[in-house]
């Protein structure tokens, strides 16, 4: 965060830095920290100060509050600070590990970093024997000691933060996005990101002179591993100064806020013109002026980075009178889906438009495959839509998880279309399985929710499913969203069909009454209480179907065991008697999904199957199912729908059962352990 508005109090100051944590801290919780200027009380020098806490954000405010030697009332006519909520990936959750990292005791310079480092360790060991000493257990820890080392370098040279930040990053493989602040350079900030979001917030008083920020590239470049060099070109790098003859003056004077964080929602309080930055780019604040640098120019790349206006609103990433936001976002559904089809679906003509991908049609009606690659509940919806895309496009469907795509270096073609199904639009598996198929010439179709994602950016076209800021670790109404813009896809392929045009009809009609439903089901809510307080002390829950509800099964455990922490397991009914079967006794809690389709037979089989080995199914059906209700203790109605759509109804209970049995065993609903709403790391 860098201050050129007003004059502010550090009280303030470091208000703004632990609200916007706050909005981040679903990313990841296990520690917090801030970086802030200060004064040395014994020589009045400038220094950083760093406050670093482990666990969530509310106690890194304490610790703020109890900081006796903070002057809260100092008022600063600029200003920057860092700060950052950590997800752990090097090193255990502690204060050590928790960022900013510093470069040595008396925090020349102070990085906070999201992503992975995956060289730490040769640059680690370089840097052990040019003396310096770490103190973390981080991959973070190397990025600013190798900053300081650089700087160290170049001591007698007249080298910018921001070069140093370039001769830097160019030592890093991995992913990340930085932020650097330094002692000194006083009212300086530096970012950059590679394969991490960064979005820069801009607040001014006056109107912004410009909506184009030209980038500024480096004569040449410049590229370390030709340098003379003792590792890899840390000893002699080569600069390259850049034309610094354009900078961003947002209002023609310099009063003006800067934001860099890895997500809107942490700055949409205070603006919403933001620049999405680039793979890349470096971007340097100075004397209230933004700069945008690249080392190099290729072909096809813009030559200017675009002052968006993001559309969020702040009610949207509050909780409202909701005990969490994952509550909140169960409860959005009826709304979430309408935006998901507003504009797209004619429920009168039954015509389908899909804005995004109309251009690409040809092409894709045209193609070998079908692929949909996606990570955790992002997959179980293109598991949820599977059979329709078969029924409805005639095409081969693969449905795949991004991290055993890649492991797998499985076979793309260039007339194959792969989708990309990701909430955040920044899931490292999923951007990597992107790249590996774009690579390969595929035609690329991102599915997400995140305007402006990496996904987004890097795919040739894309359905946003409009769900509204997903805030709750557990994806919610993101799942029902991503199910629908699935089958809307299914839809558009067929429409010229004529053998399919009944079909299509039952279809849209069944989405057009979908909120409503949707409304029922919530209705549900204090009967699946009464349920979750039976189950809250067990250790396990098995849940079974097939089918269109197979789907249903994997996202409902997966739900339970994320946010209980009890093991749960989804089952597919046709496999029961290829092993889960054992499982099954009169002790085992098991919830069956049984809705009228074409399985329902078959689920019925399963039933009795458990019921044979003394099971007591609880079973999750259709309201109007008075025959098989009578077959069981405990049931769960939900209003009948058509057979490809009533997996969107079917999960809504086991999003409420999940977030009751956790609240009952005294987890926390929004932040389960050890999870992070955003991976970006493979
Ligand atoms: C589970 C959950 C995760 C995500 C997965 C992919 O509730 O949220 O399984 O679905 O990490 O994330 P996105 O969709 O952002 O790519």
């Amino acid at each position: 965060y860098l201050n050129y508005l007003v004059p502010a109090k550090r009280k303030e100051i470091l208000e703004i830095l632990v609200n916007g944590l706050k909005r981040m801290e679903y990313r990841g919780y296990d520690s917090a920290g801030v970086g802030f200027e200060g004064t040395n009380t014994k020589n009045g020098s400038h220094e950083l100060k760093t406050i670093k806490q482990k666990g969530k954000v509310a106690r890194l405010e304490e610790e703020i509050a109890q900081t006796t030697d903070l002057d809260f009332e100092k008022e600063f006519d600029t200003h920057i600070g860092i700060a950052h909520t950590r997800w752990a990936t090097h090193g255990e959750p502690s204060p050590t590990n928790s960022h900013p990292q510093r470069s040595d005791p008396s925090n020349e310079f102070l990085v906070c970093h999201n992503g992975i480092i995956t060289n730490y360790k040769d640059l680690k060991s370089f840097l052990i024997t040019k003396g310096m000493v770490f103190e973390s257990e981080t991959d973070t820890e190397v990025i600013v000691k190798l900053v300081k080392h650089i700087s160290d370098k170049h001591k007698d040279s007249a080298i910018s933060f921001r070069e140093l930040v370039e001769l830097t990053v160019q030592q890093l493989e991995g992913a990340f996005s930085l932020v650097f602040m330094s002692s000194k350079f006083p009212g300086e900030c530096v970012s950059t990101r590679r394969g991490s979001p960064l979005v820069i917030g801009v607040k001014s008083k006056a109107k912004l002179s410009t909506d184009h920020i030209p980038i500024l590239y480096s004569k040449g470049g410049v590229d370390l591993a030709t340098e003379k060099s003792d590792h890899r070109g840390l000893m002699n790098p080569a600069l390259h100064h850049t034309d610094s003859t354009t900078e961003f003056h947002p209002i023609g004077n310099k009063e003006v806020e800067y934001f860099f964080a890895s997500d809107a929602s942490a700055i949409i309080e205070h603006t919403n013109q933001v620049i999405f930055l680039e793979d890349d780019d470096v971007a340097a604040v100075q004397n209230g002026c933004l700069t945008i640098h690249r080392i190099k120019r290729t072909l096809d790349e813009s030559a200017t980075r675009e002052v968006t206006t993001i559309k969020m609103e702040i009610q949207q990433i509050m909780k409202g009178s909701y005990s969490s936001f994952m509550q909140k976002e169960i409860f959005e559904q009826p709304e979430s889906v309408v935006n998901t089809m507003r504009g797209r679906v004619n429920f009168e003509t039954n015509q389908v438009v899909l804005g995004g991908i109309k251009d690409f049609m040809t092409e894709i009606r045209r193609c070998r495959r079908l692929l949909f690659i996606a990570c955790g509940t992002s997959f179980h919806s293109a598991v949820a839509t599977r059979q329709l895309m078969e029924e409805l496009t005639e095409l081969p469907v693969m449905v795949e998880l991004a991290s055993d795509f890649l492991d797998r270096q499985t076979p793309v073609f260039r007339d194959d279309v792969c989708f990309f199904i990701s909430q955040s639009g920044e899931t490292a598996d999923t951007l990597m399985a992107l790249r590996y198929c774009k690579q390969r010439g595929a035609l690329i179709v991102g599915i997400t929710n995140t305007v402006g994602s990496s996904i987004c950016r890097e795919s040739h076209c894309g359905v946003h499913i409009n769900a509204g800021p997903e805030i709750g670790v557990a994806s919610t109404k993101a799942y029902t969203s991503q199910f629908i813009s699935l089958v809307m896809f299914a839809l558009v392929m067929c429409e010229d069909r004529i053998s399919m045009q009944d079909r299509r009809t039952e279809i849209i009609q069944g989405l057009k009454n979908l909120p409503s439903q949707i409304k029922a089901v919530l209705e549900t809510d204090e009967h699946v209480n009464t349920l979750a307080r039976e189950l809250y002390q067990q250790k396990s829950l098995l849940v079974m179907g097939r089918g269109y509800n197979y789907a249903t099964c994997l996202e409902g455990a997966l739900k339970i065991k994320e946010l209980t922490y009890m093991h749960s397991e989804g089952i597919l009914a046709g496999e029961l008697k290829h092993g889960p079967l054992a499982l099954v006794d009169k002790a085992m809690p098991v919830m069956m999904v049984v809705t009228r389709d074409k399985v329902y037979p078959k689920c019925m089989n399963a039933l009795q199957q458990v019921k044979a080995r003394h099971g007591n199914p609880i079973v999750l059906g259709n309201n109007d199912d008075k025959e098989t209700q009578q077959q069981v203790n405990k049931y769960i109605g939900v209003p009948s729908t058509i057979d490809c759509l009533q997996g969107i109804l079917t999960i809504i209970p086991m999003q409420l059962l999940s977030m009751h049995i956790a609240q009952l065993r005294g987890c926390d609903v929004d932040c389960p352990r050890n999870l992070a709403k955003s991976v970006t790391v493979e």
